[in-house]
């Protein structure tokens, strides 16, 4: 088992109605740890740069568009395999595929307005994590 970081996000659907606390809650009690947090407005540029890799999917305008639109909370989570628990404890992409307990089936109104983001794998978590944060507001 390894320590890993994963990059979250609370996205603009949540944040909007006020589940920062009760998302945090299922994060902390899956065994994740909160080692960054900041409540932030993304530039268009970053949320371009950010979902890159959807670039040339047909949902990608929107998706910049919704990240934008209002307040997010990043966040850095660590912990034992910390990519997979968190995708685990958000659930599938699509809520109504989600898993009975995991955020995106209890908040999520949509597979775009799906509440929260988790990176896929160590190597992007590093990438998201970094284009999200200074070494130096991760405190582990
Ligand atoms: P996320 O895990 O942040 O990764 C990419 C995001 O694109 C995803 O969550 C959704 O918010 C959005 N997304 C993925 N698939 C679709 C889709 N078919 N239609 C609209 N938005 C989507």
């Amino acid at each position: 088992m390894a320590i890993e970081r994963t990059l979250s996000i609370i996205k603009p659907d949540a944040t909007a109605r006020n589940l920062t606390g009760a998302i945090n809650v299922l994060i902390e009690r899956a065994g994740l740890r909160i080692v960054a947090q900041k409540r932030v407005r993304w530039s268009k540029p970053l949320a371009e740069k950010f979902y890159e890799v959807h670039k040339a999917r047909p949902f990608y305008g929107d998706l910049v568009a919704f990240m934008t639109s209002g307040p997010i909370v990043v966040q850095v989570l660590e912990g034992e395999n910390a990519v997979k628990a968190y995708r685990d404890v958000m659930g599938a992409t699509d809520p109504a595929k989600a898993a009975a307990g995991t955020i995106r089936k209890a908040f999520a109104e949509n597979i775009e307005r799906n509440s929260v983001h988790g990176s896929d794998s160590v190597e992007n978590a590093a990438t998201e994590i970094a284009l999200n944060f200074r070494p130096d507001e991760i405190v582990g």
